[in-house]
């Protein structure tokens, strides 16, 4: 085989792929792990997360196997002028490849559908990296590998530019605040609707509320709330499923929008949401909130009489919160660093502050105005893979100061469990412990503070007993761990968007865990180390973005992530330095490989190093060079199963 020959001799010309991911979805770990996969056999030219159908043909001549990764579900969306395309730029030569996760639900016929359209492999679902790359190797055993070209240098693209003017904590007010507004309410047909403040107020002051529920939970006087989640795109469906968790006891309720909405696609959503009526298909990932509008909300809210929540990731979110608030929902998950550097490719952080202040100004003016409390909530869940507890924690405090400093009096801060009990539990306390100190520092007395505890986020293993462990004792370490809320996954993560049957499974799974969780013991010693940790290092990251905003935490975001004092691991991001790298220690817990431009003292940093340098020597690696197999595994091993039980352990 000549291919085979090829890949020994470092002289050879080798075959070139082009790969990245198409269209508004942004998981990028799969693609990271691929790429760097590709990369000892392949010249590989990486374009990233989001990008048009057309970015990959404008290439495609250059290149011997096009790789296309959309992971979403949309990817019918997606693709519908590929075949337009191939004709536009006769692009016939290179092997069409189309991976990640193609449709939500059963996607039996979606491979032929594909593969008619041109592309020589379609993986349909999740598909083992090893699998990719032996296909691959067939398929190249006869190809010419193209010539070495330069074009390709270079591709990833330069940051968008940034706003004129710099972004500061000063109370986005008056005039500037309510001739946005304007414009905001008229970004579609449902959003003035959403426009008379104290109408919407009367409404919700009606309406069963987070804040008040969320009270009584911290107040000792109900238990832990537990928050399943749904998003389907008809009005009528949303509320069967949620009577239905309701009836699990579920006494908090959210929708995922789905992901044209937040790419703020509502002509896309009008679309899907018309053939879905037609054909009774899920069309669209979650439920379209836009579309709807407040009328739609409000009948949901009427209709299930539990506190709502929207749950979402909108690169622009502020008609989103407009809308949200007037229908009756009393939480609105996001933020300027957790809804951006995790989610967009190419999306300036000054722009997303700007954004945020918008929606937590308007969150404020409820309450100022009316003394309606609603919970702003943010996702310290990052990009879900290997994230330190004290990265989450930081960026939760800094959301925290930008919302409080816009007048929001309820936050929620949100945390996912990467599986080391101890790490965990001292993550969600000293999270709570810290927001707290912060607001009292700055002169907040009065806003509440919860935490949320979301069950695993990374990828999900695909054996159901393993799956059901996982969400048992999950949710045994979320009630270990004090928090106010958690937000729960269901046992066929690894497979589809739940059904309500499964959530309704899940949600079983999930009440025993959290009685169970009555007679475990925490391990106080264990937790109580991590704690101290977390605080050093969460403290020494929110100190230094406060320096490097002399003072101002929304320039000393922006300019954070510039000079990487701000890192999140694998992120798609350009506005992100991808520094900090992560793996587990042998016990279990999440480390930093590389602790990057974060501004750590020689004790912690010394710390990190000794604990991947017995990893690598207890699996033979080498001291150096050999780390992203570390990395690797680590990504790999909850959804292999490669581990004896949940939470891991040494
Ligand atoms: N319905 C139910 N769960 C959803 N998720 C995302 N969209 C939906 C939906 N429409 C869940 C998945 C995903 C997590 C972020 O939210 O579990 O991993």
């Amino acid at each position: 085989m000549k291919q085979k020959a090829e890949k020994h001799d470092p002289h050879a010309r080798r075959p070139s792929i082009l790969l990245g991911g198409v269209g508004g979805d942004s998981h990028s770990v799969g693609l990271t792990i691929l790429r760097h996969s590709l990369q000892a056999d392949y010249r590989v030219s990486y374009l990233g997360t989001q990008n048009s159908l057309e970015d990959f043909f404008q290439l495609a001549a250059l290149c011997n196997v096009v790789m296309i990764s959309s992971m979403d579900g949309h990817t019918r969306y997606y693709l519908r002028e590929f075949p337009e395309l191939m004709k536009k730029y006769r692009a016939h030569r290179p092997l069409w490849y189309l991976g990640g996760n193609l449709h939500i639900g059963d996607a039996a016929g979606y491979e032929r559908h594909f593969v008619e359209m041109g592309f020589r492999r379609v993986f349909v679902k999740f598909t083992d990296v090893r699998a990719v790359l032996s296909v691959l190797e067939q398929d190249l055993a006869e190809v010419e590998p193209m010539p070495e070209c330069t074009t390709l240098v270079g591709l990833s693209q330069p940051p968008a530019p940034s706003l004129a003017a710099p972004v500061s904590d000063e109370r986005y007010e008056g005039a500037a605040f309510h001739g946005c507004r304007a414009e905001v309410l008229e970004q579609w047909g449902t959003g003035p609707a959403a426009r008379d403040l104290e109408r919407n107020a009367a409404f919700l002051a009606r309406q069963p509320s987070f804040p008040r529920l969320q009270a009584e939970v911290n107040a000792g006087r109900l238990p832990m709330l537990v928050q399943p989640r749904s998003g389907v795109p008809q009005v009528c469906d949303q509320i069967r499923l949620f009577r239905a968790f309701a009836g699990c006891g579920a006494r908090v309720l959210s929708y995922q929008v789905d992901s044209l909405t937040r790419n703020n696609n509502y002509a896309g959503a009008g679309e899907a949401i018309a053939e879905s009526r037609a054909t009774g298909a899920a069309t669209l990932n979650g439920f379209p909130v836009i579309n709807h509008g407040v009328p739609g909300l409000r009948r949901v809210i009427a209709e299930v009489g539990v506190p709502l929540q929207t749950r979402h990731s909108t690169r622009d979110p502020r008609l989103l919160a407009e809308i949200s608030y007037a229908g009756g929902v009393t939480a609105f998950e996001g933020g300027a660093i957790c809804y951006n550097v995790p989610y967009y490719k190419n999306y300036p952080l000054d722009e997303s502050v700007r954004r945020w202040q918008y929606v937590d100004r308007l969150t404020g003016l409820y309450h100022e105005r009316y003394g309606i409390a609603l919970d702003r909530e943010f996702f310290g869940t990052l990009t879900a893979t290997l994230i330190p507890p004290s990265l989450a924690v930081a960026v939760n405090l800094l959301e925290s100061v930008l919302a409080v400093s816009q007048g929001v009096k309820c936050l929620s801060l949100g945390y996912a469990e990467q599986g080391h009990r101890p790490q965990d539990i001292a993550a969600v306390r000293v999270m709570g412990e810290m927001a707290r100190e912060v607001c009292r520092n700055l002169g907040h007395r009065d806003v509440q503070i919860n935490t949320v505890f979301h069950q695993y986020m990374a990828a999900f293993p695909d054996d159901p007993a393993r799956a059901e462990e996982l969400i048992f004792n999950s949710a045994v370490t979320a009630a270990l761990s004090g928090a106010t809320r958690m937000i729960t996954k269901t046992p066929i993560e690894a497979y589809r968007i739940p059904t309500l049957e499964d959530n309704v499974q899940g949600l079983g799974l999930v009440m025993r865990g959290v009685a169970a969780a009555a007679a475990a013991p925490v391990p106080e010693e264990r937790v109580e180390a991590e704690c101290d940790l977390i605080r050093r290092e969460a403290r020494a990251i929110f100190d230094g973005v406060v320096q490097c905003g002399g003072g101002s935490i929304a320039a000393g975001v922006v300019r954070a992530f510039r000079e990487g004092g701000l890192d999140i691991p694998f992120a798609p991001s350009v506005h992100n330095r991808g520094a900090v790298m992560t793996a587990r220690d042998l016990e279990g817990a999440v480390r930093y490989l590389s602790c990057g431009h974060l501004p750590f003292d020689r004790e912690l940093r010394e710390f990190h190093r000794e604990r991947m340098q017995e990893r690598r020597r207890a699996e033979g690696l080498r001291p150096e060079g050999e780390d992203h197999l570390l990395v690797e595994r680590d990504v790999m091993r909850v959804p292999r199963g490669e581990y004896e039980r949940w939470p891991l352990s040494a």
